[in-house]
């Protein structure tokens, strides 16, 4: 039988405990219900330094964000909408993988807001993955107003945005079989 799927969650805040952790961590149960494995990267335990800043290029958690997305077939990037564009904490996820970790691969985007629905940032981070050679799924999930998105128990309030979620993830796992290298 063939390997599971494995997906990597990149999350565009700087704690696993947001909104974007939170959208993680709702995409990994719908995975986890198709068969795929979801790992996260878990950015305040360990700290990714700045792309640039003196010793950053042999820091050890470097390394274990490679090796991370080295594993994996697929990505989930949630970042917040900062000033119209994707976090600087995304950016710089982004910015320390390369082609040997995402050439071919799927990407499912995933932003939210604090006020009204736009797809820019969705659109920004879709150019970065053009540009890292990945495969941005058509399905994206924009998660507007987001202090009234979750009801107490962490569940989204929307019915037509939970029907979108099991959707993004159905294309997220299904596009990484088809595109599993
Ligand atoms: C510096 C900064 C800039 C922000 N810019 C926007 C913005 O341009 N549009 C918007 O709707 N919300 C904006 N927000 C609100 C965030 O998008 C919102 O707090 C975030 O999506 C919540 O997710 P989190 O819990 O993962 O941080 C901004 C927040 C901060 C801190």
């Amino acid at each position: 039988m063939a390997e599971p799927i494995r997906i990597m969650g990149i999350c565009g805040s700087y704690g696993l405990d947001s909104a974007n952790g939170h959208m993680i961590d709702l995409v990994k149960s719908e995975c986890n219900k198709l068969g795929a494995e979801v790992v996260i990267w878990d950015n305040k335990r360990n700290p990714l330094p700045f792309v640039g800043e003196d010793g950053c290029w042999d820091h050890p958690n470097v390394k274990l964000f490679k090796d991370m997305a080295n594993s994996v077939d697929s990505f989930i990037l949630s970042s917040p909408e900062y000033h119209g564009t994707m976090s600087g904490v995304m950016k710089n996820s982004i910015d320390w993988l390369s082609f040997d970790q995402t050439s071919g691969k799927i990407f499912g985007l995933i932003s939210t807001l604090g006020g009204q629905p736009n797809s820019t940032t969705l659109n920004h981070m879709r150019t970065s993955v053009r540009w890292m050679h990945g495969w941005a799924i058509p399905e994206q999930l924009v998660m507007a107003n987001i202090k009234s998105t979750f009801n107490e128990e962490g569940e989204i309030i929307d019915n037509a945005l939970n029907e979108r979620l099991v959707k993004f993830a159905e294309s997220l796992c299904s596009n990484s079989i088809k595109l599993r290298r």
